[in-house]
């Protein structure tokens, strides 16, 4: 990015974006953290995590989909908008079945980091405990539906990136659903290929590698190294870069 065309202020901070940023995608280049889940750089942003709303010139809009516009007063890090953010990620953690401690994508999980970033110490919310499907007909990747947040990240990634459509979102609201694009539906008759984005950008444990577990130890993973707002600049630049995948 060279030139800016206007300027937004987030918590008083001048930012300056480019015509067509939005709010998220100025902020992240001034190296402004704004918390999002279902937002990756490079990638149509669909606004349905809710991590990311901020008060936009006294309103509340998601920050991935709202466009940045000359002027724009954004509040951001606030404590009323991080508390609704902290709800969001309970909500999230009691919805699917995320048991930390026993789970291969702790230390590499964003919804994990994501509640330590927001001070997050119980669930506060009665476990759903969900059923659902878990597919392992795939030789190389796993699929747990129990952890899917269904931020979507997967199915755009290997529509836009992977031009595969691997995965799709079935049913709305609380029957909403993770599905897979084979006429079986199973992941094992698709194509995905583990160097696909769509098999590396989930921020969850719903889609893993198999026969890899703890090549990383538990304590030396992303987010046991970095704070996820740094995590967060790191893929906006290599984004900028031109190189999706990590
Ligand atoms: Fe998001 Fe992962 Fe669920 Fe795909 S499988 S929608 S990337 S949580
Ligand atoms: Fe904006 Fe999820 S990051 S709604």
């Amino acid at each position: 990015m060279t030139e800016t065309t206007g300027t937004i202020f987030i918590d008083g901070k001048a930012v300056g974006f480019m015509q067509g940023q939005t709010i998220m995608d100025a902020a992240l280049s001034a190296q402004v953290y704004i918390p999002h889940l279902c937002h990756y750089p490079g990638l149509t942003p669909s606004g349905n995590c809710r991590l990311c709303v901020v008060e936009a010139d006294g309103r509340r809009a998601a920050a991935c989909t709202t466009a940045a516009k000359a002027g724009q007063q954004i509040s951001n890090n606030t404590a009323e908008l991080n508390a609704a953010r902290k709800v969001i990620t309970q909500m999230l953690f009691v919805e699917g079945n995320h048991i930390c401690p026993s789970c291969e994508k702790s230390g590499n999980c964003k919804l994990q980091a994501m509640g330590y970033h927001l001070g997050m110490l119980e669930e506060h919310y009665p476990q759903f405990n969900p059923r659902r499907v878990l597919d392992a007909s795939h030789p190389d990747i796993l699929l747990d539906r129990g952890r899917c947040i269904l931020c979507g990240l997967c199915v755009r990634a290997s529509h836009e990136v992977d031009k595969k459509n691997v995965f799709a979102i079935a049913g709305r609201g609380a029957d909403a659903y993770l599905i897979v694009n084979t006429v079986s539906g199973k992941l094992g008759d698709s194509n995905l290929d583990v160097t696909d984005l769509a098999a590396n950008i989930c921020p969850v444990g719903a889609i893993m590698f198999k026969e890899r577990g703890y090549v990383t130890p538990i304590g030396e993973r992303i987010y046991d190294r970095q704070h996820i707002s740094d995590v967060a600049m790191h893929e906006h630049v290599t984004e900028q870069k031109g190189d999706k995948k990590r």
